[in-house]
């Protein structure tokens, strides 16, 4: 009886849902209808809000009557509630009162700051990631935001792109994880809550492998890489509900993203069904005429919106071009139909159409302003962001009552470099912001002293201030650095073709170290960067990436060892920028090196070795982990059975820590090469000092696929290596054969 009650209750709420669906795509149907050709085009219409750019703003001075005239569908960068409910207003005052949408770039928090999106990876905690979008959706979404530009899911394997810092870093398994913790963050329960904003999966396709890494490139890769690599995370994003997706800047083969008719009309929409809204980039359909692939905006707007291109953000391309567009018999009304149906479709589905002002709240926002769970939150993403690249002789963690301590730096004392490129500056941003200075001095005891000196700027060639932090250095027990790179030096058009730490960093760094104290190096910085030299030379550094609004709680947390640090890097650092790109899941080549050493007519430099100097998945805990030797449950399997690999964790050392341990598999022979690793999954344990865990991982068929020549997404029967460890580098490792079915 029971059962029947519970099939039937469950009947009717998907009869619900699906009146209630339908009731959405008649009333789309019933606006549509209403529309004149103009004000369809409106709708596919973005505009700059002129508050902040990222592009050239196109200003003529007539937006606000435009928005009266039903000529603008969507706004971004348009700011708090204030700001948002009187240009609504606004689009109350048109003839047929459709609401606009309030886009944002809400990258890695809203008011709270939390760290960077490659900082957030390295937790490989998708919880905390999951929670820091929802929070940051919550913020913005009590501000009057609709819609966020965010997650950004390109694949990173070039460090010298500055947007490296946005995303999940080189691995595609990883990344896709963290695309759908992201989207489900932003998105929440459903949309048409007051806390929960659209996601835009970004950027589509294949952004992160600009040639050189040169933001803006040209990409140029095989259709098996874009399909293996680059796309499953928006796969992943698009599987998890994202409501948008943006096109990208980049031509990929010879054909800009924005005009790409096989991205967006074939994948996305086509063989993907997306039924969500794509928008350009910032300009990027009339980017198309520099590309030189459309002559003017009249052509540019044809190739984007033929391709599938539903909003234009900034081009003025379609408000332009479109309607004359259609009346030339170019574009057919039925495909300017299912972009509005598209957009209209969002605005009811946000609830707009009901209340246009629901989510500009000043109780909510208010609310949502300093909220002390929301930081507490930050700090705790925070310290999982960090990662210990280096401990000698167990330099960390540091008492409480060390004595004196000399804190030096260009960064020691910064203050809003803290939140990183892509952070909104409030103007009472610096009272609230926890510098590592403050963190360090609100956690020693009192009877501590904290020395202080700059030592040099970022990027500046000055030694003058050696001397100073020297003496300061001489006169302490213990020094804590914090070097790096300045917020802006990592971000969108920020690539840079010399990744190593600024300026005369690294020669104050030689210069502290040349007393003889013991040395800790904090690096703060929004990609991989080079520091050969410190990493030989001093016992202890923390990657410590842009943490956010509690950065110097954060840094204090696990300096004094109240956190254990747990990070593991998303992305590999080199060891030169001649190594780039450099990435652990690569083919092994007919002449593969067999060590650093073997450079006899092997695929290596003859002046550098291939190892990174600090490879994907790494990252060391101030405790020691043990690696059993894997148990297979089997030496073969069918597809359609599953395999188990067993293997015990024990913590070794003194502290109690938290470990991620890595599956990865290679496929020995196949019809096309395999990488040498690939990640396949994950598990993250805390373990107390001596503690030992079982960890079982499940390997299935559909696991071992790849693409094959033909595109053909397949697994192959043959022999394969299954590893375990805590870093690509570091694994232990079994054997076992895919039989055939
Ligand atoms: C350009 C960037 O590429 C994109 O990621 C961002 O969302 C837009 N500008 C809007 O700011």
């Amino acid at each position: 009886m029971k059962i029947h009650l519970l099939t039937l209750s469950l009947l009717l709420t998907l009869c619900a849902v699906n009146a209630q669906k339908k009731t959405i795509a008649q009333k789309v149907d019933s606006v549509l209808h209403l529309m004149t050709l103009e004000e369809k085009v409106g709708q596919m219409n973005q505009y700059n809000g002129d508050w902040e750019a990222t592009g050239p703003i196109t200003r003529d001075g007539d937006k606000q009557n435009q928005i009266r005239k039903g000529m603008l569908g969507s706004m971004l960068n348009v700011t708090g509630v204030e700001h948002t409910r009187q240009l609504q207003e606004m689009a109350m005052q048109s003839r047929l009162k459709i609401p606009l949408l309030f886009g944002q770039d809400i990258i890695h928090g809203y008011r709270t700051t939390f760290p960077i999106p490659l900082g957030e990876a390295a937790s490989w905690d998708l919880e905390a990631i999951q929670r820091s979008a929802r929070i940051a959706a919550t913020e913005a979404a009590a501000a009057g935001v609709h819609w966020t530009f965010a997650p950004m899911v390109d694949i990173a394997r070039d460090p010298r792109w500055g947007r490296v810092m946005e995303g999940a870093g080189e691995d595609t398994w990883l990344g896709s994880r963290i695309a759908r913790a992201r989207v489900l963050g932003f998105q929440g329960k459903r949309l048409g809550d007051t806390d929960a904003i659209m996601a835009c999966a970004k950027h589509f396709a294949a952004y992160g492998a600009a040639i050189g890494g040169r933001d803006y490139n040209s990409v140029d890769m095989s259709l098996r890489t874009l399909w293996e690599v680059y796309l499953p995370p928006f796969k992943a994003a698009l599987d998890a509900g994202a409501a948008t997706f943006m096109n990208s800047f980049n031509d990929l083969n010879g054909i800009p993203a924005t005009g790409n008719v096989y991205l967006q009309r074939e994948i996305l929409k086509g063989k993907w069904k997306f039924k969500g809204i794509t928008v350009s980039d910032w300009g990027s359909v009339g980017e198309m005429i520099p590309h030189g692939y459309a002559a003017n905006n009249y052509e540019a707007a044809l190739e984007a919106v033929t391709a599938g291109c539903d909003m234009d953000m900034e081009s003025r391309s379609y408000i332009g071009n479109l309607v004359k567009l259609v009346r030339d018999g170019k574009v057919s009304i039925a495909l300017i139909d299912d972009a509005v149906r598209r957009i209209l479709t969002k605005k009811f589905e946000l609830g707009l159409f009901d209340d246009p002002f629901r989510f500009c709240n000043d109780g909510r926002a208010a609310g949502q302003w300093d909220n002390a769970a929301n930081l507490a939150a930050e700090q705790d993403m925070a310290t999982k962001s960090i990662v210990l690249l280096k401990n000698d002789n167990q330099v960390l963690p540091l008492s409480k009552n060390a004595g004196t301590i000399a804190l030096i730096g260009p960064l020691i004392k910064s203050v809003r470099e803290n939140l990183g490129f892509w952070s909104y500056q409030w103007p009472d941003d610096t009272a609230r912001i926890i510098t590592p200075w403050d963190g360090i001095a609100r956690k020693v005891s009192g009877a501590t002293k904290l020395l202080y000196a700059k030592g040099c700027g970022i990027d500046d060639s000055s030694r003058a201030g050696f001397a100073e932090a020297v003496a300061a250095a001489s006169q302490a027990d213990i020094v804590i650095m914090d070097v790096g790179e300045a917020p802006d030096m990592s971000g969108e058009a920020k690539s840079r073709s010399n990744l190593h730490l600024p300026g005369v960093q690294e020669d104050l760094i030689r210069a502290i170290q040349a007393t003889g104290k013991p040395v800790v190096v904090m690096i703060s910085a929004g990609r991989p960067l080079i520091f050969n030299w410190t990493a030989d030379n001093v016992p202890a550094i923390l990657y410590t990436w842009w943490l956010g609004t509690r950065a110097g709680s954060a840094m204090a947390d696990v300096l004094f060892g109240e956190y254990n640090p747990s990070g593991k890097l998303p992305i590999s650092f080199p060891r030169a920028e001649g190594q780039i790109p450099i990435y652990y899941n690569h083919f092994s080549t007919g002449r593969p090196a067999k060590s650093d050493s073997d450079l006899y007519y092997v695929s290596a430099y003859t002046d550098l070795v291939n190892s990174p100097r600090f490879p994907f998945g790494y990252g060391l805990s101030y405790t020691r982990f043990s690696y059993s030797d894997i148990t297979l449950s089997a030496p073969a399997f069918r597809p359609g059975q599953q395999l188990t690999a067993t293997v015990t964790l024990t913590n070794t050392g003194k502290y109690a820590g938290r470990e991620t341990a890595e599956l990865y598999v290679r496929d020995l022979v196949g019809s096309v090469v395999r990488p040498v690793k690939e990640l396949k999954g994950f598990t993250q344990v805390l373990l107390r000092p001596g503690e030992s865990r079982e960890l079982t991982f499940t390997i299935s068929a559909v696991d071992l696929r790849f693409y094959n020549d033909k595109l053909e997404y397949i697994y192959e029967p043959g022999e394969f290596r299954l590893y375990v460890g805590g870093s690509s580098s570091d694994v232990k490792e079994a054997k076992f054969v895919l039989l055939a079915k």
